[in-house]
């Protein structure tokens, strides 16, 4: 882990031994789980069987970094014309469709309509994927086992109604200020395209923030791309993606789009889709 990140865990956790309260208007409240990174997690109620436990590790604050961690500020104010991450709308690429490799779903992005399900699902090692990141998360698994990373898929694809238990258990575990920090609201996640994966290593920090220093977490950062996967909620930025960072949750974009996008120097799906920032619900969204 690198030394700002370090220091950020650190303080999320002293803020949470002391009971301290962020300033109005500053980063959102820090995690509990900086402080309880070797405690077993606390899973919030079970809300059906069928739905995955939510994550007991929202990221811990940032502050205002928006750049990824231990990345340099720029020194040039003014970097001029051309010099920014190569973005924005690509023609070819729809965004909207939830039938489409390229769609952008977040808290101002629901898919249409809200319980869309893909039209095909395939099994892979016990989570449901759609067939394209299937076969490509099947070629990421062999290719870190290869590499001698332990490596698992913790969660696949999840219906609406399984992204509204998910969710509801959030809320009852932490209030709905807070799940909105780490879940999405039914009709609003990822995993309800398909197309998105939770991966671990079964160690004990799966879906929790201290997955992020294993080695499987820095193996997929750098080799996902290559296999179509991005880490879709990166460091320091939920300000444009609205979730705290998870660094277990990998996006398939295919190959050359996911290559582009690291490429781009964009931080985020948003950017790279040249879509404006996320951090929050519109008024009329369900939850
Ligand atoms: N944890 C991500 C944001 C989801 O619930 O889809
Ligand atoms: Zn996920």
């Amino acid at each position: 882990m690198d030394v700002p990140r370090a220091g950020a865990l650190l303080l999320a956790a002293a803020l949470l031994v002391t009971g301290c309260a962020p300033e109005p208007g500053g980063a959102p409240p820090p995690s509990p789980e900086p402080a309880g990174t070797t405690s077993a997690p606390a899973a919030p109620p079970a809300p059906a069987p069928s739905a995955p436990a939510p994550p007991s590790a929202p990221a811990p604050p940032s502050g205002p970094a928006t750049t990824a961690p231990g990345s340099a500020p720029t020194a040039d104010p003014d970097p001029g014309p051309g010099a920014g991450p190569d973005v924005g709308p690509d023609p070819d690429v729809d965004l909207d469709d939830p039938a489409s490799p390229g769609v952008v779903v977040n808290k101002q992005r629901p898919l249409d309509p809200e319980d869309w399900a893909p039209a095909a699902l395939v099994d892979v090692e016990g989570e449901l994927l759609r067939p394209e990141a299937a076969s490509a998360v099947r070629g990421m698994l062999a290719a870190a086992r290869a590499d001698g990373v332990p490596i698992r898929i913790v969660s696949g694809y999840r219906s609406h109604a399984e992204q509204s238990a998910t969710y509801a258990g959030w809320v009852a575990q932490k209030g709905r200020e807070a799940a909105d920090t780490v879940s999405a609201r039914p009709g609003h996640s990822e995993h309800q395209t398909g197309l998105a994966v939770d991966v671990g290593d079964g160690s004990g920090c799966d879906l929790r923030v201290c997955f992020d220093a294993t080695p499987t977490a820095a193996w997929v950062a750098e080799h996902g791309p290559a296999h179509g996967f991005v880490v879709r909620y990166p460091w320091g930025e939920h300000g444009t993606t609205g979730y705290w960072y998870e660094p277990w949750h990998l996006r398939y974009l295919g190959p050359e789009r996911a290559q582009e996008l690291v490429d781009s120097g964009a931080a985020t799906l948003e950017e790279f889709s040249g879509l404006p920032p996320a951090p929050d619900y519109g008024p009329a969204a369900a939850g």
